[in-house]
């Protein structure tokens, strides 16, 4: 499998619930690096740019809406096929439908409160890293 990096957020209602360490543990257990880190309460613009592709959804205000509700943990996780890693270690995004295990499962408690996000593909993963880091801002190891 192909070495990769993905965006991940975690999302404003687990830093509420003072489950960053715990997420990150489940990412480093994985096998995925953290190479890229930052801690950010997003702005309105911030949001909308990063979710501009469900412009047209209904839950788009209250997605952005939640965005900006609170601090969020922006990351780039890089290993063996990171991007599906993480989204099987996310569980499905409607967490009363994601398996047992799962962060979704066992930290987020509504389809509108999620915990996390992960990219979706090698082209979401380039564009998301691309919004939130700069190339000097990532540090691959060895
Ligand atoms: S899709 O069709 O696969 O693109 O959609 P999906 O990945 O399921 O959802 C895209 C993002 O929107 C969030 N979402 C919602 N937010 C609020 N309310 C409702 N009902 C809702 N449904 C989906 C979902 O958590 C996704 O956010 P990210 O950050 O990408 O995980």
């Amino acid at each position: 499998m192909a070495n990769e990096r993905t965006l991940s957020i975690i999302k404003p209602d687990a830093v509420a619930k003072n489950v960053i360490g715990e997420i990150y543990t489940r990412f480093e257990k994985a096998g995925l690096t953290i190479v890229a880190a930052k801690m950010m309460h997003l702005t309105q613009e911030q949001a909308e740019g990063f979710y501009a592709e469900h412009k047209e959804r209904p839950f788009f205000n209250d997605l952005v809406a939640f965005m900006t509700s609170g601090p969020a943990v922006v990351q780039v996780l890089e290993g063996e096929g990171a991007i599906l890693k993480n989204r099987d270690l996310m569980g499905a995004t409607n967490p009363k439908e994601a398996d047992a295990g799962t962060i979704r499962a066992d930290f987020a408690s509504s389809i509108d409160a999620n915990a996390v996000h992960g990219s979706d593909s090698a082209a979401s993963a380039e564009r998301e890293i691309a919004y939130f880091f700069n190339d000097s801002e990532i540090c691959p190891r060895g």
